[in-house]
This record gives C-alpha cells, structure tokens and sequence, in this order.
C-alpha cells in the first residue's frame, strides 16, 4: 500500500512517499522537503503571508518530486495523507487543497493528519540503524518543536492523550527568540546548539558558561515556561550594548556585533538552562506515569546536547529512549504519512471517503476527533 503525505502547517513544503507492508516498519520510498528558511531568516521567525505564498509556489513541484524519486505514479496511490492542523491557517490551506484535490482525482482516501500526531508518529519510521528499536506501547511522547513542549501518553497508534505543557513560548521559539536577540539568524535551534559546541571545545567540559535561571516549575510538573529564560538573554544583551534585534535600524547604526566567545558563553548558558530544565522534567513524567520508555521528537529532538544529556538520565533511571532520525525531527511529510498509514490500517479505506467539506483546523488539539 503507497501512501503519500503531504505537509504544509508552518515554513517547510513536503511531499513523501511511504510504502507499508505486512505488519513491518513502512519504507520510506520519498521525503521531499522544500525549507523556506531563508525567506523568513530576516525576520528571525516565520512570516504566514510569505510562507502561503511560498506554499503555493512549492506545491506541485514538491509532490511531483516526491512521486517522481519514489518511482510510483500517482495512480499507484493508495491513499493521501495531509495534516489538518494545527498550524497556520493559510499555510494549512495550501497543502490541504492540493492533497483533496489529488485524492479526489485519484479516487482514493484522504486522511486527515494532525501535525503531533505526525512527530509521534516519526519514531515508527526507519532510523537506518538496525539497533534502534520504535518506543513500545505505552510510552510517554514528548513532543519539542517550534510550537509545542507538550507531554503525550502514547497507549497505541490512535490513542495519544495529552498530560501536559508549556504555558508560554515552546522551546523551539524560544530557541529562535534568543537566536534572534542575539542576530545570529533562523531557525535558531541548530545555531545556538553549534556554538554551545564550539564552547565546550574551547574550554572543555566542566567550563561555566553565563548563567541564566533554571525555570523548573516545581509545582507544575507537567508544566514549561522559557519565556522568563529567554528574558534572562535578552537583559544579559541589553546591559552589556549586545542586543541586535532591532532589525529596523540600517546596518551601520545597530550596535556592535556580539565578538564570538561571548555569543558561544551566551548560548551555552541558554542551552544548559533549558537542557536541564528538559530532562528534570521528562524524568519526573516519567516516573509519575509509571512509563517504561519515553520518545522525544519535533525539531528540538535533533539537538545534540539535549539527546547525550537525556540519554545520560535514562541509563540513570532504567527507562529507554527513543528518537527519530534527525531529519525526521523537523518537519517533513514521511511522518505525516506513516501517522496517516497506521489510521488507515485501523479503521479501513471507507471511514476516509468523505472528505469534501474537511477543513483546516488551525488550533485543533490532539485526541480531537479526525477528519472533522
Ligand atoms: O518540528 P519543527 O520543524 O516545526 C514545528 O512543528 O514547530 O521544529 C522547528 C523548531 C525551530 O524552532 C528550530 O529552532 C528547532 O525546531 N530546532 C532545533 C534544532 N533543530 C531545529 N532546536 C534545537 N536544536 C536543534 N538542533
Ligand atoms: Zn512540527
């Protein structure tokens, strides 16, 4: 069976072809993901109106692509899957159009995906390494990106239950806030965790980078909030004439740019902050819920540091954990379709049929009825 997801929710236009069998891991055949980062990186965060626009561009060479490097026609489609929300609404737009319009034309299913559903569902494709199991049932899902900080209790395919999250900014923007402040560019996350690196390599391990507060929420323990944490950078900026991200000035009357090992301090410090605050949190979860596994995925989960210092606890406290391949921790339409797939398998071909009136669903909560 050959379905093809498409996703379209946030600055990321992609198309994959997966390929499930009889009961195995589905084989990802394509995963095409067309990134409009450079479009927004002036912004320091996502602009809706360009990433439609750009949607709207990318579409059908994006699904072309996809099928074209899988070696299916689109006759051989069995099914289309295309995440319905949450996400930006004119962005969703682009993607779920399309995806109705290529089923219909096709015949076929069209499967209704929410984009959590998807990043839990990214643990259950291929990671390439034969020693990497998927996360057992049940399992806690911890979900970290640019949108969420959010605990799951995964009991199968289709049975995800929310315990809890963050109250204010997710990590992921956190990640690009404090990137931003600093003027180091978009998305933040993979920059801030390189010069975290390049710090530790200049002064070893057990160095003390700038520190910020450790925001742990004691009270709530299935709670986050970064924004205090990302405030932290921003005076530490400001006090010291750093701070960068008044982007109206013209070049030559922004302040002076930060020198290098202070941007490598300053991002240690956030990284080790968060870092920390991550793995307290998962751990106490974890041991709450009576889990024997936990799975960490979303654009935050390729981070290095964070995957060595979870990794470190779970040995620790005798739970296993599970990531995805990293380029399946941002977004990307496999993990749209291989979510999509396991639906279609549970509740067969006809409960997809009628789909003329699905509509996105910009702020649709995970454990919400499909297909609405
Ligand atoms: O899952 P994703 O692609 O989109 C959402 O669903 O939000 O996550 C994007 C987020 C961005 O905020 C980006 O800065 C962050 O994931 N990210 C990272 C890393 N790679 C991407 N954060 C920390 N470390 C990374 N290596
Ligand atoms: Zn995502």
């Amino acid at each position: 069976m050959y379905i093809l997801g498409v996703e379209t929710s946030c600055d990321e236009t992609a198309a994959a072809v997966l390929e499930f069998g009889d009961g195995s891991a589905p084989k990802v055949l394509s995963n095409v993901v067309a990134s409009q980062h450079e479009i927004h990186a002036r912004y320091g965060g996502v602009v809706p109106e360009l990433a439609a626009r750009r949607h709207v561009e990318m579409i059908a060479p994006v699904l072309e692509a996809a099928l074209e490097e899988a070696s299916v026609s689109a006759k051989k489609i069995d099914a289309v899957a295309v995440t319905r929300g949450p996400g930006l609404v004119v962005a969703l737009l682009v993607g779920l159009s399309a995806a109705k319009g290529l089923a219909w034309s096709l015949g076929v299913p069209l499967i209704g995906v929410h984009h959590l559903d998807g990043h839990v569902h990214s643990l259950y494709l291929p990671t390439g390494e034969e020693s990497d199991a998927p996360p057992p049932f049940p399992h806690l899902g911890f979900v970290v990106s640019g949108g969420h900080t959010d605990f799951y209790r995964v009991d199968g395919h289709a049975e995800v239950t929310h315990l809890g999250g963050t109250l204010d900014d997710a990590l992921g923007e956190a990640y690009d806030k404090v990137a931003a402040i600093m003027g180091l560019g978009y998305p933040g996350g993979p920059i801030v965790d390189r010069l975290h690196a390049k710090f530790l390599e200049a002064n070893g391990s057990g160095a003390d980078p700038v520190q910020f507060p450790r925001p742990f929420l004691e009270d709530r323990p299935y709670a986050f909030s970064f924004s205090g944490l990302k405030t932290a950078v921003l005076n530490y900026q400001k006090e010291r004439g750093l701070y960068l991200s008044d982007r109206n000035l013209p070049p030559w009357a922004r302040p002076q740019d930060v020198p290098e090992e202070v941007a490598c301090a300053v991002a240690a410090g956030f990284q080790e902050a968060a870092v920390e605050v991550l793995v307290e949190k998962v751990s106490g979860v974890v041991r709450r819920e009576n889990l024997p596994a936990v799975s960490v995925s979303g654009g935050v989960a390729a981070n290095s540091y964070l995957r060595v210092k979870l990794g470190e606890r779970a040995e620790q406290e005798g739970w296993s954990l599970h990531f995805p391949a990293r380029k399946y921790c941002t977004d990307n339409a496999a993990m749209i379709a291989c979510a999509g797939g396991f639906r279609l398998t549970e509740h067969g071909r006809e409960s997809f049929m009628d789909y003329a009136d699905m509509d996105a669903d910009p702020s649709w909560e995970l454990g919400e009825a499909s297909n609405g």
